[in-house]
């Protein structure tokens, strides 16, 4: 078969970016603009803020792709942009970009689901995954548990029914002080405390047993730092970083080894910003290794947003013939 190549644009959240990936496994470049020192000074994301530096950088991290990748545009076989989910005026700026491209050059263009985009991410990271496998999808948004049957089809059996796992973390580290984004920051300083330090809650809700809550966990946690502030007691923060991740981490490993056995799934897979969690990646690798699950993830640099994994998903919706017209919109909240 022709080799494809695809043009891939990212502006969901707070990441304007735009890669070209050959044939949905290799990258052969990932412009990425983060906008998080930006957003930083606010404790998080500011969508009008996010939408107005999305506008300003969309053309530039597109040149850049690219250039980076040695091609011209009349090379690159479609266009694929993510149309959902995510804040509106973040993701019009990227689907107006893909749209004018595509016209302008005369592509196909692919409208792209950002979920799909996290789990594809695996296709980059392991030239030899193939369906079916599990995924658990974990990012500022979403923390889903999914079954890939196939490129595409896909079955959702757990959900959040309140906070995502990535809004947890970002919750948690405004309360002990340690800024946006929240995730990385209670990532690293969690090696310093002491993750039996506290007993917080690990929630099982819903029917089936698959799905999530962090609410209650947040919840305790601010209890626990309001009533020891009352009482004058010091906490060691990074205790509670490290205890709060803990819980967090049982319950995600947790959930998705009693699903891989239930579904009878060989193999699991991690995807999202959370996916780049040190503690997360090292608890589901021992689990996996434990009993005899192949475990996949990818670099941390494809688990937090980026273009290259929005390339990858719509190479497969592209050669299942998905195409999308100059209607195409943003969808805050296009499900999976
Ligand atoms: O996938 P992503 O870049 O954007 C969304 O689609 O939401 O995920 C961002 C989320 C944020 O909540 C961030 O705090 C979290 O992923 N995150 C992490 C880590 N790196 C990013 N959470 C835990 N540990 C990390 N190392
Ligand atoms: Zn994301």
């Amino acid at each position: 078969m022709e080799d494809l190549y695809i043009l891939g644009i990212e502006s969901s959240c707070d990441e304007t970016a735009a890669a070209v990936v050959k044939n949905g496994r290799e990258v052969l470049s990932n412009a990425i603009y983060s906008q998080i020192d930006m957003h930083t000074i606010y404790g998080g994301v500011v969508p009008e803020l996010a939408s107005r530096a999305h506008v300003e950088k969309v053309n530039y991290v597109i040149k850049q792709a690219l250039e980076n990748a040695g091609k011209r545009l009349e090379e690159i076989d479609a266009v694929a942009v993510t149309y959902g989910p995510g804040l509106v005026g973040a993701l019009l700026v990227g689907v107006s970009a893909a749209k004018a491209i595509a016209f302008a050059a005369n592509k196909p263009l692919v409208g792209v689901n950002h979920i799909e985009g996290h789990i594809s991410a695996n296709f980059i990271q392991d030239k030899n995954l193939e369906p079916p496998f599990l995924c658990l999808v974990v990012s500022g948004g979403h923390t889903h548990l999914v079954i890939v049957n196939d490129y595409g089809k896909y079955e959702i059996i757990g959900v959040t029914h309140d906070d995502a796992a990535g809004e947890a973390f970002d919750k948690i580290a405004r309360a002990i002080d340690l800024g946006y984004p929240g995730g990385p920051k209670i990532d690293k300083f969690s090696k310093e405390g002491n993750p039996k330090a506290y007993d917080f809650p690990r929630a099982v809700v819903g029917k089936n047993g698959y799905d999530f809550s962090f609410s209650g966990l947040k919840s305790a946690v601010l209890n626990m730092l309001n009533m020891s502030k009352m009482k004058g007691i010091e906490v060691n923060r990074a205790d509670v970083a490290a205890s709060f991740q803990q819980a967090v981490v049982d319950v995600l490993v947790g959930h998705t080894m009693q699903a891989a056995e239930q579904y009878g799934m060989k193999k699991v897979a991690i995807a999202g910003g959370v996916a780049s969690n040190t503690a997360l990646r090292t608890a589901m690798e021992e689990e996996c290794k434990k009993r005899g699950y192949e475990f996949y993830r990818p670099a941390p640099i494809l688990c937090t947003d980026n273009a290259a994994m929005i390339a990858s998903a719509g190479y497969y919706a592209y050669l299942r013939g998905v195409r999308s017209d100059f209607t195409l919109n943003a969808d805050p909240g296009l499900d999976l």
